[in-house]
């Protein structure tokens, strides 16, 4: 933990750090303010002579006059924490350079130069882990989005693109690999132990997609036969002793670029196709043209140290940085307004591509899950934007749900509006359109529109608009008539006081009570205030079921009788639509119960049926295991608080409980019998083995909160009897927040029997640190003491504190010791990775929507954290927008 106490700044930079001014209040940058950049650099030449501690860079700048800037003859090349060394035009050292701020500005005569530039960084001392780095011995790098500045000097800026070649020059027994963009064109070796290599691109990028790698790396190889007969060399690069466990990552790798050709068309661009894995990283993975940069913990996966969401999440990550290469790097994005224009598409491509790898339907509700559980809250808080904001501080705070999942909710919306043949023109349009360049969110509005056939006027107000929009509900019966009105309101955001309505297009379908049949699902789109739509044929009042698939990113308020929602939960065709009637259940019965109004009757009804519900989800013979263990999960208290104006978080957590305690003994005799049945499953990958292990670990939740006994002694021998790691975590999950013996055996086997192991030691952290242990917090702190913690590894501080910022029972103790413990964490880790340390203030910054007592302590954290004099510009914009 030394690095925490130095300064962040590596020694040869202290100089522009002193000069620059206290980052007291950031500029804004604004959309509209846009200008396209005075001078391009068509090529680049990069020469690296690399050192853990000192890394030499000369970079070799082509630049020329954009005939469509503003003519200016002045060269702006950013820079951050970074000093010229030297700065060459035309070959002749030139010594009328200045510096603005952290920028180099050049006076150039010409329509076009060659500008080279040196400098230097050390790696090592790099803990922010933006622009060059070491990582566990090795070096790497990350740009996105403004990292590439901290390297060398340049305009860093999307709409910049270049052709890149990189030399790189390092010792051969600490860089025995070197990598970087594109194809290996020339490698050799120096008298003095040190060896080289030059790699060339061929597809000009912007600065933040280039990256370089040098390290002892072993790889997985394979390859890949395009769809037009190219040969595609595969690499999955980890450290030695961790080849074993990337083969899924290859299988997954494999997969997708299969699928990207079949489902959009897209063939790979490049004879090589590279993955590195490195611990230390700030984010899940970065596209860099033909060399992806992952965390460790989405590309290592094996049965033994891998859960079956984590060998998901590797398959969905794979596909997502994967799909960049076309949604991202062929067509990147003009400015970091438009970032949804490559991640909102992304993320539904990635989306779109695991419902195929897996099941469709549990795919939907999970994604829908991470909406509502990440996005809904920043959407109705103080950090609210639109998909496309308008204006920012730092661009690190923007990479959020909304412009990712809710980005991806909006396209998903104009696909389901044109039906999935029609889409595909749309955006066949886009890639033959945009191909090479840096475009617009409006760019690929445009294509769809005119490819897929589509008026979407009215529809652009989704990249505009902040705010989920909130649809009430009423169907009424007439004769045979059924007539569902629909009202929307889309409610005020910070800086969008009036919203317009936007179209909203919602999958319905009405159920005949007797028949339990529908008689076939309708899109109804409603782009009004307030509308109606009628439906024939209904000699009884029919059941309805609407925004079936999740069709709309809105929250839908229909009070309806429990009765109705029993129904949907057991009789729905669309399966998103019988979870959703199984959550609307239990929010009715919880919002209800903690606003203090139930009485000993109306609970006791409400319990008896939700008891119903659940019953039927336990022993339905045609669901199969894995929709079943989707279906048995309450909803998170975080979206039950959302429910509310002002949440008590204290009644909440009690109420849900007390809810998964009465179905625990409720249902103890089916929850034995499931968990029975999936004990004697065999593990395999394959779906049935995958549910039975979902079922056991939902099952063994509800048998430990009903008896705790019985609960702690199956978590046990399922923990004793493990072969893999879902088993595993289950059993500490539980064993975890439960005060018996068993809790200490299964907790120290686990870390001994992990020892060394980063990805599982991560999980012995968050087990704790989100658990629902009467000590939680106690234990947390005790956790930050350990000589395993470190708080230079984004894994390892996220393991343990973000477990404890999303565990309500931690982070809302009443004692307001949760609010200190994170308030605390922003202010030590900002000096050192303020890109992590912001993400943490959102969990504070909801302080207005939670009662008073909690909310003046929440709110005394921010300011304590707001008093600190030298905040960085990420944490500094994030908690006065919350405070504010
Ligand atoms: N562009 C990366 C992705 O979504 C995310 C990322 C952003 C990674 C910034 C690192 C830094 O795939
Ligand atoms: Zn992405």
């Amino acid at each position: 933990m030394d690095i925490a106490s130095r300064p962040a700044d590596s020694d040869e930079n202290t100089q522009i750090a002193d000069a620059a001014p206290p980052p007291q209040a950031p500029p804004v940058i604004r959309r509209e303010d846009y200008l396209p950049p005075a001078w391009l650099v068509p090529e680049i030449a990069l020469d690296f002579t690399l050192g853990l501690t000192a890394t030499r860079v000369v970079s070799k700048l082509h630049v020329a006059r954009n005939p469509d800037g503003n003519g200016a003859s002045t060269l702006r090349l950013n820079g951050d924490q970074i000093t010229p060394l030297a700065v060459r035009v035309d070959g002749a050292a030139v010594s009328d350079w200045r510096l603005d701020g952290a920028d180099l500005l050049i006076e150039l005569s010409g329509d076009a130069h060659i500008v080279e530039v040196e400098t230097q960084v050390n790696p090592a001392a790099n803990s922010q882990l933006m622009g060059l780095y070491a990582s566990n011995g090795m070096l790497c790098t990350q740009c996105e989005a403004e990292g590439f500045r901290r390297i060398t000097f340049f305009p860093d800026r999307p709409d910049v693109l270049s052709t890149y070649s990189v030399r790189m020059t390092g010792d051969k027994t600490t860089f025995p690999i070197l990598l970087a963009n594109g194809n290996c064109t020339a490698q050799g070796e120096n008298a003095d132990g040190s060896h080289w290599a030059e790699w060339h691109d061929p597809w000009p990028k912007p600065s933040y997609l280039f990256a370089l790698v040098a390290g002892e790396l072993v790889s997985n190889h394979s390859t890949f036969t395009t769809m037009s007969g190219r040969k595609v060399d595969l690499n999955i690069w980890v450290r030695p002793g961790d080849e074993d466990r990337t083969q899924h990552a290859m299988d997954s790798l494999i997969a997708s670029m299969k699928w990207d050709e079949e489902t959009f068309g897209r063939e790979y661009d490049l004879d090589l196709f590279n993955v590195v894995a490195v611990s230390d990283f700030n984010m899940g993975a970065m596209e860099n043209k033909g060399l992806n940069v992952f965390n460790t913990r989405y590309v290592l996966a094996d049965p033994e140290t891998a859960t079956d969401g984590d060998f998901d999440a590797v398959e969905g990550v794979i596909g997502h940085e994967y799909f960049h290469n076309w949604s991202g790097n062929r067509i990147t994005c003009r400015d970091w307004f438009q970032l949804s224009l490559k991640e909102g598409f992304t993320v539904l491509r990635d989306q779109l591509f695991s419902a195929d790898m897996g099941s469709e339907a549990v795919k939907r509700i999970e994604d829908v899950r991470i909406l509502r559980a990440a996005q809904f809250p920043e959407d109705s808080g103080p950090l609210a934007h639109p998909i496309r904001p308008d204006s920012y501080q730092e661009i690190n705070n923007f990479y959020t749900a909304t412009v990712y999942n809710k980005g991806a909710e909006v396209i998903r919306m104009m696909r389901t509006m044109a039906g999935p043949e029609q889409f595909r023109k749309g955006t066949d349009l886009y890639f033959d359109r945009h191909d090479g360049e840096a475009a617009t969110c409006e760019d690929f509005v445009k294509a769809i529109e005119d490819g897929a056939g589509l008026d979407l006027k009215q529809f652009r107000l989704w990249y505009s608009q902040a705010g989920t929009p909130q649809v009430s509900v009423s169907l009424s019966h007439e004769g045979s008539t059924a007539t569902l009105k629909l009202t929307q309101k889309v409610p005020a955001t910070p800086g969008q006081p009036d919203k317009q309505p936007m179209p909203i297009p919602l999958r319905v379908a009405l159920f005949d009570r007797d028949t339990g049949a529908h008689a076939g699902e309708k899109l109804v789109v409603l782009d009004k205030p307030s509308d109606t739509f009628t439906f024939d044929g209904f000699a009884k009042p029919p059941v309805l079921s609407i925004n079936r698939g999740f069709s709309a990113p809105v929250s839908i308020d229909f009070d309806r009788e429990a009765e109705d929602l029993v129904f949907l939960a057991a009789n729905d065709d669309d399966p998103f639509a019988r979870y959703e009637a199984m959550q609307n259940l239990v929010v009715q019965h919880l919002v209800t119960a903690v606003s203090g109004g139930l009485s000993d009757e109306t609970r006791a009804a409400g319990r008896a049926a939700i008891g119903k519900a659940f019953t039927a989800i336990l022993t339905d013979p045609a669901l199969d295991d894995l929709m079943r263990g989707e279906l048995m999960i309450l909803p998170a208290e975080g979206y039950l608080a959302e429910q509310m104006l002002i949440a008590d978080p204290g009644a909440i957590h009690t109420e849900r409980e007390a809810l998964k305690a009465w179905l625990g003994r409720e249902c103890a005799d089916d929850l034995t019998a499931l968990h029975d049945r999936a004990v004697a499953v065999p593990y395999s990958r394959d779906a049935a083995a995958r549910g039975a292990r979902k079922i056991k670990n939902q099952a063994l939740v509800y048998i430990a909160a009903g008896n705790a006994q019985e609960g702690a002694r199956r978590a046990l021998d399922q923990y004793r009897a493990a072969d893999n790691m879902t088993d595993r975590q289950g059993a500490v999950l539980v064993l975890a927040s439960l005060d018996v013996p068993e809790r200490e055996e299964a907790l120290a086997d686990f870390r001994s029997r992990y020892e060394g192991n980063a990805l599982v030691i991560d999980k012995w952290f968050s087990l704790q640190a989100g658990s629902f242990h009467p000590e939680v917090l106690a234990n947390i702190r005790k956790l930050a003491e350990h000589p395993d913690f470190t708080m230079t590894n984004p894994n390892r501080v996220r393991a343990l504190y973000m477990a404890a910022a999303v565990n309500p029972k931690a982070f809302h103790d009443a004692s307001g010791d949760g609010y200190r413990l994170i308030g605390d964490l922003i202010r030590r880790l900002d000096p050192i990775n303020p890109q992590t340390a912001a993400r943490f203030v959102p969990s504070l910054g909801r302080w207005r929507r939670i009662e008073p007592v909690r909310a003046a302590m929440m709110r005394e954290e921010l300011e304590r954290i707001a008093a600190e004099p030298s905040l960085s510009r990420d944490v500094r914009e994030q908690v006065s927008k919350s405070l504010g």
